[in-house]
Parts: structure tokens; sequence; C-alpha cells
């Protein structure tokens, strides 16, 4: 049995990480690729270097364009590479571009596509993350799910139980077992910030920062807060060009700074008062370490982390600041674990995989 494993996008590394150990440690033939749709040093290779990752034996290096341009050359370059290697399986996790690209060009390769965190649902099909979903999910042979929600998702869409696995979360995986290391380096430290005494903010979905107004409203919403507390903000290279372009004001207890490193940023993130995100995966990472946090959209597809979880959303500058009120106040629920949050989501994938060999 080969595998052949595939990350692209920031998010992907965590989650497939653990997943690539798990095989390489077990001896299963491997292939790794990176479609390169994330390049910039910060944005990959700190991550690859971070998580133990070994170097990928393929780089597609298809960088930024608009989706369909990369979806399309991520297709046409790793058509090539299952022609040339001939895998058994593939392996894709999250929700980027890369996923859907290689789903797609797997499942018409007539290779067994297995999804990591498959079943998630915004039900929000603005979001370009929830058809990445809907698409590879249906051409998946295995859909390993994360929590209870996206198996009922899984069903209502019309795919035979026995395709869907939980297995628990892969990047939780990850978390617990870089959190001590990253906390032993006190990154708040060279920030000038002192434990729980700041909060965290991250901010990248085109629905926040792609329209001015938005933008504006949220930084502003955001800036009253942190007139009672510094909140530190890691600046997505997309979030970047649209505050310089649109002239967004910034409030003085608002830091900017790059993008960190994993290790920096779930150091920064366990120790943190609370945290402001509208990414995905920080709302299960803020629940595992249960950290309050607030996230500015207006849907989850990670409902547990409401349900269970220390995450609550809030869009507008109300439910913004009554929200960091109640956090500031010590009114926040500490969350509960999750079932199969524990570590282990990667070993029973690759188990999974070898009891079924295709
Ligand atoms: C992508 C994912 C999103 C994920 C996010 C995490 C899709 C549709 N979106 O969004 O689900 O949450 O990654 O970061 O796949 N750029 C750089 N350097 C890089 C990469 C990107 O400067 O290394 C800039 C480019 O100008 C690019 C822009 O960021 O146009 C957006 O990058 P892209 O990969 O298209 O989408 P993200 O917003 O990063």
């Amino acid at each position: 049995m080969k595998i052949l494993s595939v990350v692209g996008a920031r998010p992907n590394f965590m989650k497939m990480a653990p997943v690539v150990e798990q095989i390489l440690q077990r001896g299963i033939p491997h292939l790794f690729v990176h479609t390169g749709q994330h390049y910039d040093e910060n944005m990959s290779r700190v991550f690859f270097d971070q998580l133990g990752m070994p170097r990928p034996d393929v780089d597609l290096e298809v960088g930024s364009d608009t989706h369909a341009r990369q979806t399309a050359r991520i297709m046409t370059a790793f058509e090539e590479v299952c022609r040339e290697h001939r895998p058994d399986i593939v392996l894709v996790g999250g929700d980027v571009n890369s996923t859907a690209a290689v789903a797609l060009v797997s499942a018409k390769e007539g290779i067994a596509l297995g999804h990591v965190e498959s079943g998630l649902r915004s039900f929000d099909r603005s979001m370009p993350e929830e058809i990445n979903r809907v698409v590879t999910d249906h051409l998946s042979t295995y859909l390993f799910t994360t929590e209870e929600s996206a198996d009922a998702n899984l069903a209502r869409e019309g795919i035979a139980p026995e395709r869907v696995h939980r297995v628990g979360n892969c990047m939780v995986d990850t978390l617990l077992k870089h959190v001590r290391t990253a906390v032993e380096r006190a990154p708040w430290t060279g920030l000038g910030l002192d434990p729980a005494a700041y909060a965290l903010l991250t901010l990248h979905r085109p629905s926040n920062v792609d329209d001015d107004a938005a933008l504006a409203s949220v930084m502003q919403a955001i800036s009253s807060v942190s007139s009672r507390i510094p909140i530190l903000f890691p600046v997505h290279p997309r979030t970047r060009r649209r505050l310089e372009s649109g002239g967004v004001p910034i409030g003085n207890g608002i830091r900017l700074c790059e993008p960190l490193p994993y290790l920096a940023f779930l150091g920064l993130m366990a120790k943190s008062r609370f945290v402001l995100t509208d990414s995905g995966g920080i709302q299960e990472e803020t629940t595992a370490l249960g950290v309050p946090c607030l996230t500015l959209r207006r849907n989850t597809e990670r409902p547990v982390t409401v349900t269970h979880g220390t995450n609550r959303l809030a869009t507008t500058p109300e439910e913004i600041q009554a929200g960091a009120d109640e956090i500031l106040a010590g009114h926040w629920r500490t969350g509960e674990s999750v079932p199969l949050w524990d570590g282990r989501a990667s070993e029973r994938i690759v188990d999974v995989l070898v009891r079924s060999r295709p």
C-alpha cells in the first residue's frame, strides 16, 4: 500500500503532520506533496521545521491566483504526479483550494481518497471553504470526522455510514504534542506582554477583510476592546494588504505583527486571556486549551466548540463588546472535553487505512 499525502496552505500543516508521522513510523511507503498554495517562509516553511515534518518529495509551486486559476494549476500538476507515482490512497486535509483540487484529480484517476476533517458544514456557500468541503467529501472513500455534527451532516447528504470514521481531531494531536514546549518558550516575554493580561486577534476571512466597510466596523469594535486589554494581532498577508489599502483606523491598544510560527502562536494562545478570531482551526484550538474564544463570524462549521467548548459567535460591535466584558469579568464557561480529542486521531486514521487497504 502506497499513500500520498498532500498539504497546501497553512492550516493543513498541523492537521497532516501527525498523520504523516504515523505513516512513516509504520514503514508504509509514502510520498509527500506540497501544492505551494502558501509559500512565504512564515506561512509554510517554518511550520515544517517546527512540526518536524519531512520536506515534501514534490512541490507543485502553484502560488496565489484567482480560485479557478489556482485550482486548475493544482489539478494539472497533481494529475502528472498521480500518473507518475500511482499511489493507492491520497490523503487530504481541511477545506482549502488545494484539498478540493486534489480530490477531483484523485477521484478521476480512480485512486481512493481519504479526507481528514470531513463533514464540517457552515451551510454558507458564500465561503469558498464550504464549497471545497462539499466537493471533497462527496469524492472521498474514507471520511474522517472530528465531531458528531459532521457525521450527521454526511448522513443527511446521503453518504454511506461505512465510509465515515469518527476519529477525533488531528490538529489537537499536534497541539497536545507541542503545547508544553510552546509555553516553556514564553513567547510573550519578547513582546512585552504578561501571561493572561493580553488578548490575541486573527482575521483573514474574505467576508471580514475584503470589504472595507466590514473591516472598518470589526476593527472599530476591537479597537474599543483594546482600550481595556492589549491585543496582539499577527496579520495575515491578505489582511495586511486590505488594512493598508483601505486606510482602516486601528486602536492604540492593538499591536500588529507578522504571521507567527506555530510554537509562538500556540504558546501565546495558551496563555492569552481570550482570543478573537475568524479562523476555523483556532476555534478548536481554544476549546482544546480551555481559553475563551469570540468567533467573528455569523456561523461556525464547528458547533461542538460552542456546545462543549469555550467558543461564542460575535459579529456586531455590541456582541463583541458584551463578550469581552463577560470574559474580563471572569464569567465564561471553561468548557468540557470533546470526545476523541485526545491526541490519538492520527493513529486511528492510519489504523482504518491499514485495516481496509484498497
Ligand atoms: C487560505 C484558505 C483558507 C485558510 C487560509 C489560512 C482557500 C480558499 N482559503 O486563505 O481556508 O483559512 O488559507 O491562511 O483555500 N499570500 C501571501 N503569501 C502566502 C500565501 C498567500 O502573501 O504564502 C497572499 C497572496 O496575496 C494571496 C493571499 O494571501 O493572494 C490569499 O492567499 P490564498 O491562499 O488565496 O487564501 P487565504 O486567504 O490565505
